[in-house]
């Protein structure tokens, strides 16, 4: 059979969605300044609470966000926004991934915390929207997905750079079937998408002492795209020379996680969008789950943190919200604090989380009423707050 006619069509949608990439292209290469939270005053914090257990855990983050935060709140320092219509429901009702009255709120905001939002896919009960997540991401240009996972007594301390607006995600929702029996979906690397992301890692490494960064791809497969992922990252290496770098197939990096013997020597691990989605979910299960795993998504203006789980519905479903673990939105108000110049505070709550998580677990979360809501948890969190030795507890753990 002849599709000429289908082929057609498909070429046409390619055309439009080349014509767009270029266009961002463009954009990343104009670039725009960092913001400078130290002249913003007051800094406002808008507050999504998500979807699911969202709401509960967001509450419960931010709760313990205003307890470190009372002295700049009340000398008007820093405020704290509600950012309502975000939620599943008022997505569908007038069926937009990210409601323009919304985003214009976010744009207002100068950093978020979000919690977890629903994320339709087909076959769900509801209609197959794309991410709100992915959505808010491509549109406040947030391209650094920063995911730090630690297990001290395992030696374990990686920060993922995650690309977070380019990979099969940018087109995920733009994919095309061409003909019944046949789905296309696209992956985009961009030259200067990869290297501000790979800069960026290297930044990092540079300003905290760290000897080694490494890029995970799957080049020998995906060669186009992944291959300029690649050569970016190895032709920025090049102005890091007293950075190791090495790079890896995805496949084996996921294995080099687990192996006890070599993942210690992991630090800085820089990656596409899809390959970091997947290995972040890994490695935080080594940290205690994905409800231990905050996530900061850094973009020059404007900058998101959230939890790197989603939302549960079956918790709320079976009456269990009350019990979700906070720690993860609570890990993710450590990296909005450090992020907007608060760094004090971020040490304290990042010591306090470590005493009350990992080292001393006096409350502990189950996810069911046999063990704490995550109510108690912030109250045992801010009593640890208040603890006059907390850098003493907390060192115990480090040593
Ligand atoms: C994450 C999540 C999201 C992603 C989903 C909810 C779209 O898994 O933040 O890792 O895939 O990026
Ligand atoms: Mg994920």
């Amino acid at each position: 059979m002849i599709h000429t006619e289908a082929i057609e069509k498909a070429k046409e949608h390619f055309a439009k969605l080349l014509e767009e990439q270029l266009l961002r292209v463009d954009q990343i290469k104009a670039g725009e300044d960092w913001a400078d939270y130290s002249k913003l005053q007051p800094i406002i914090i808008g507050v999504v609470g998500g979807d699911g257990i969202g709401p509960y855990i967001t509450k419960e983050a931010v709760r313990v966000l205003e307890y470190v935060l009372q002295k700049e709140i009340a000398e008007g320092k820093v405020e704290l926004r509600d950012i309502p219509g975000l939620d599943i429901e008022s997505r569908v009702k007038i069926m937009k991934a990210l409601p323009e009255d919304v985003l214009a709120a976010l744009k207002e905001c100068h950093v978020i915390l979000k919690g977890p939002l629903t994320t339709p896919k087909k076959g769900d009960k509801w209609p197959n929207l794309e991410s709100a997540n992915v959505s808010m991401r491509r549109e406040l240009d947030l391209f650094a997905n920063v995911r730090p996972v630690k297990v001290p007594e395992k030696g374990i301390d990686w920060i993922f750079y995650r690309e977070n607006t380019e990979g099969e995600y940018v087109l995920g929702s733009k994919g095309y079937n061409v003909t019944d029996d046949l789905a296309v979906d696209f992956k985009v690397i961009t030259t200067p998408g990869a290297e501000r992301i790979v800069r960026l890692a290297f930044e990092y490494a540079k300003k905290n002492g760290i000897k080694r960064v490494s890029a995970v791809t799957k080049a020998n497969v995906i060669k186009a795209t992944d291959g300029k992922f690649l050569e970016t990252a190895r032709r920025v290496a090049r102005e890091y020379p007293d950075i190791e770098f090495d790079d890896w197939f995805v496949d084996i990096m996921a294995a080099k996680l687990v192996d006890e013997k070599r993942r210690k020597d992991f630090k800085v691990i820089v990656l596409p969008n899809l390959y970091g989605d997947i290995l972040t979910d890994e490695a935080a299960e080594f940290q205690g789950g994905v409800g231990t795993a905050g996530s900061a998504n850094i973009g020059k203006r404007y900058a998101m943190f959230e939890a790197i789980h989603g939302s549960a519905p079956r918790m709320v479903e079976e009456g269990r919200a009350i019990y979700a673990d906070p720690a993860s939105m609570m890990r993710a108000c450590v990296m909005l604090l450090r992020h907007i110049g608060f760094v004090d505070q971020a040490g304290k709550m990042e010591m306090a989380l470590d005493i009350c998580g990992q080292l001393e677990k006096k409350v502990v979360l189950t996810g069911r009423s046999d063990g704490a809501t995550g109510a108690q948890f912030a109250d045992y969190v801010m009593q640890t707050l208040q603890d006059p030795e907390l850098e003493s507890r907390a060192k115990g753990y480090k040593k």
